[in-house]
């Protein structure tokens, strides 16, 4: 006999890509771990791409930080597989490099290049792009039933999703080869002698920071030329992936007021760029159990210590206020996105969520989610 799946199991049933998206510590990484688990169960060949996750989650599924994508290894009676990348910035900036280089020697010299150093390790953004350069390279090469995306905290995930090509715009409008073209020229003199005659025109002023800073900034443009039209080859193939009508989102959010503002703005955008939203989940509710003795307090309250009263007022409010922030998520979430979008609720667990176990705990309870409105019904 075949259960009937739940509505986490239909969304992931369906998907070949499952992009998750939130704002910052809602619960990303650990919803797209516990979708990964759930479908490897469901018998899926899944692969998993998770950005900056907490190490100690890393170290639960016997992951290192880093680009490479590793299998890991599941319960023996999950019938699927799952292989997952813990991406860090620098990691996949790098594996770009060593990809799109014209040869090692020029890899070796962007690696070394200071501005490069800098950029690849300290430069808010492309780790949503480099993200989606992975994806692009899990989905040409992979063979995945599935992959879920994570994306990183705070991010303009969407920004990116949107114009994944962003740096083909700068080649398309001219302005790399405007900056590059010069020194290419100089290059071909031989670099040396048109920066050495620059510093005479000027004076010598060629030791001081500013045109040593403009040196290496040339440097790095011309060395990084190929690898820019490797991106922009990437971006457009990802672009086309993600329209695909197999890819879908995943939004979670927490009934915090900042987490549910974003969540309202990222729905806006999902609308704005035709991307299907096909759950919503909010996490980290106050416990159910609880939920229910502060659902009964009014009329027990003449039976409760003093010293607690105020506790439960407190929680009671905070449930309120929990209840009607979902009730306004819901409601837009079903006029943008369709009557279909349910609201699954997740509690917030009294133990950190950094074993498998605790994952597996997390991914069980995501497939029993109630719906928002259940709980109010519950005795
Ligand atoms: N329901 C929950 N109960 C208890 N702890 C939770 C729950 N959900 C997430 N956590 C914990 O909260 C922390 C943040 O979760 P997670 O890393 O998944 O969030 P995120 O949205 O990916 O954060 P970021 O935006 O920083 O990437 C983790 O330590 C995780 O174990
Ligand atoms: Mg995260």
């Amino acid at each position: 006999m075949t259960q009937k799946l739940s509505a986490i199991e239909e969304v992931l049933m369906k998907s070949k890509v499952i992009v998750t998206v939130g704002s910052g510590g809602v619960g990303k990484t650990t919803s797209s771990v516990a979708m990964a688990l759930i479908a490897a169960r469901l018998g899926k060949k899944v692969g998993l791409l998770s950005i900056d996750p907490a190490k100690r989650l890393a170290d639960a599924l016997g992951m290192k930080l880093g680009s490479e994508l590793r299998r890991i290894k599941l319960k023996p009676e999950i019938k699927g597989t799952l292989d997952a990348a813990m991406l860090d910035q620098k990691a996949v900036f790098d594996e770009m490099v060593t990809r799109f280089a014209p040869n090692k020697g020029i890899a070796e010299k962007i690696f070394q290049n200071s501005i490069y150093i800098e950029v690849s390790s300290n430069l808010g953004g492309p780790l949503e792009y480099m993200a989606l350069a992975k994806l692009e390279s899990m989905l040409r090469t992979g063979g995945y039933d599935l992959i879920v995306l994570d994306t990183p905290p705070d991010s303009h995930a969407l920004d990116f999703l949107a114009r994944p090509n962003i740096l083909a715009g700068f080649i398309e409008t001219g302005v790399m080869s405007w900056m590059i073209k010069p020194f290419h020229l100089a290059q071909k003199l031989g670099a040396g002698a048109i920066f050495k005659a620059g510093g005479k025109i000027m004076g010598g002023i060629s030791s001081i920071t500013g045109m040593k800073m403009l040196k290496m900034l040339a440097e790095f443009l011309v060395l990084m030329e190929e690898v820019i039209i490797g991106f922009n080859r990437v971006g457009r193939e990802v672009s086309q992936a993600l329209k695909a009508d197999t890819t879908g989102f995943v939004l979670v959010t927490a009934p915090y007021n900042n987490a549910v503002r974003s969540a309202h703005h990222l729905l806006k955008e999902l609308k704005a760029n035709n991307y299907p939203l096909l759950a919503l989940i909010m996490n980290r509710n106050l416990p159910f159990a609880l939920q229910k003795s502060i659902a009964r307090y009014p009329a027990v309250a003449g039976a409760v210590e003093p010293a607690l009263k105020p506790g439960f007022e407190i929680l009671a409010n905070r449930q309120r206020y929990a209840a009607s922030l979902a009730e306004q998520l819901v409601s837009e979430a079903r006029q943008s996105a369709g009557k279909d979008v349910h609201l699954l609720l997740l509690e917030e667990q009294g133990q950190m969520i950094h074993s498998e176990e605790t994952l597996w705990t997390f991914a069980d309870a995501l497939c029993s989610a109630r719906t928002y409105g259940d709980q109010t019904t519950e005795a």
